[in-house]
């Protein structure tokens, strides 16, 4: 009784010991090494490393792999196993020689464990995002994003215009985001994004960034009859905007009739330019330069009145002055002429007057005092 009561004391005790250690292999942490990242097609392999206490079992999103394997066509799809020992652990291993997006997963070797690995398989479609288009108003700020699940601790890198790009004034870049502070025409353009995994693209995203149209014309032009009618609408954006015009509400796309469209040399927009050689009364009005985005049609309308004076319009004002002048004139004239011969009917009067008599008398008076 006493033997067997101990005995049961020592096998409880082993039983003990060897869970207790069970338990603290298990909670060791089982270490996972292979590819985070494959594209379809690619083979991948993931191998852990457990103590022979460790139940080695493969779970796949925690359903287990074996089952998995029988639905699996094609072997170059299956699961292949390998297990080998070192340095008294238990090295393994599963692979697939090609892998299909469902292989895309968390694995685990162990289900006493929960430690796992994560998987993601890229299909050509995931590979290439879908392009982006943008467009920003001149001196707003922009924020282009291509964070990415899975791949979240990718290495980014962004391009614009083939150009790498890294931080400036103007753009900031934190991981997956990429933010234009201000920007203007020169930030417009094709923008790429890459994120680079074991040194391979794993994930690429394009931005086709343009900035909103603008147009700006004086608020009115004056223009003399038979002379030259220039108006020069000053366009920005990215890419260069279309430019039309509306006389009153007759659209010109392009040049057409007396309308001429030329480009502004500047800035090098074509049909920024509008002149009609040699004005009439008739081309007073309304007119508007339309500046349009090419790839979105986002536009903006710029208006302008024209007034047309007469050729000789400028020159009633000075008539006018020259008429007063002139009336004025013959006022005096004749208002001269008139005291003049009253002057000389007077004179003609008065001619036996003492006064001319004495005349000689006084002179000979300061002769002889000047003697
Ligand atoms: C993955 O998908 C293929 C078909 O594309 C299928 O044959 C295979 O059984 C699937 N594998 C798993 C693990 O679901
Ligand atoms: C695993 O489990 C332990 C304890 O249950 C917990 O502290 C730990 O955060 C877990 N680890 C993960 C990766 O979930
Ligand atoms: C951006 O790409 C589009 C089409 O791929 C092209 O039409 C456009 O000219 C490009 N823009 C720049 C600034 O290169
Ligand atoms: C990545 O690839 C480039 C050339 O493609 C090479 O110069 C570079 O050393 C590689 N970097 C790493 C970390 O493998
Ligand atoms: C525009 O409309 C005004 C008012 O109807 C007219 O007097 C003028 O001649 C028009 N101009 C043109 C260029 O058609
Ligand atoms: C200008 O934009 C408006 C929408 O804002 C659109 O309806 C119109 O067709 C555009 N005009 C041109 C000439 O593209």
């Amino acid at each position: 009784m006493e033997f067997k009561f101990s005995n049961f004391g020592l096998s409880s005790m082993l039983f003990i010991v060897v869970l207790a250690q069970l338990l603290f292999v298990a909670a060791e942490p089982v270490e996972y090494t292979g590819q985070n990242v494959v594209m379809e097609g690619e083979g991948f392999s993931i191998s852990c490393k457990l103590t022979q206490f460790d139940a080695l079992k493969w779970l796949k999103d925690n359903q287990q792999i074996d089952e998995l394997q029988h639905t699996i066509a094609d072997s170059r799809n299956q699961y292949v196993f390998e297990d080998r020992e070192e340095n008294g652990l238990i090295v393994a291993t599963i692979s697939v020689k090609s892998a299909l997006s469902n292989h895309s997963g968390t694995y685990r070797c162990s289900s006493l464990s929960n430690e796992s690995h994560n998987l993601f398989v890229l299909g050509d479609n995931e590979v290439k995002g879908e392009k982006k288009m943008l467009t920003f108003k001149q001196g707003t700020n922009v924020e282009l994003d291509c964070s990415k699940d899975p791949i979240a601790n990718g290495v980014y890198v962004w391009k614009k215009d083939e150009q790498t790009l890294s931080n400036n004034e103007k753009i900031r870049i934190e991981m997956g985001k990429l933010f234009i502070t201000k920007g203007t025409d020169d930030q417009a353009g094709n923008y790429t994004c890459n994120i680079k995994q074991d040194n391979k693209t794993v994930y690429t995203r394009e931005f086709e960034v343009t900035t909103e149209p603008y147009a700006k014309l004086h608020k009115y032009v004056n223009v003399v009859e038979e002379e030259k009618l220039k108006i020069e609408c000053t366009v920005y954006g990215k890419p260069t905007p279309h430019v039309q015009w509306k006389v009153n509400d007759t659209l010109y796309p392009a040049s057409s009739g007396r309308v001429n469209l030329l480009e502004d040399t500047e800035r090098k927009v074509p049909n920024a330019v509008l002149i009609l050689d040699s004005a009439v009364r008739g081309d007073k009005g309304q007119y508007s330069c339309i500046a349009i985005n090419p790839k979105n049609q986002l536009n903006m309308t710029a208006d302008i009145t024209v007034y047309v004076k007469g050729k000789f319009d400028a020159l009633w004002p000075f008539l006018g002055i020259v008429a007063e002048v002139v009336i004025l004139c013959a006022i005096i004239l004749i208002y001269e002429k008139k005291r003049n011969n009253n002057a000389e009917l007077e004179e003609s009067d008065t001619d036996q007057s003492p006064d001319q008599k004495n005349t000689p008398d006084h002179g000979k008076d300061s002769v002889r005092h000047r003697k």
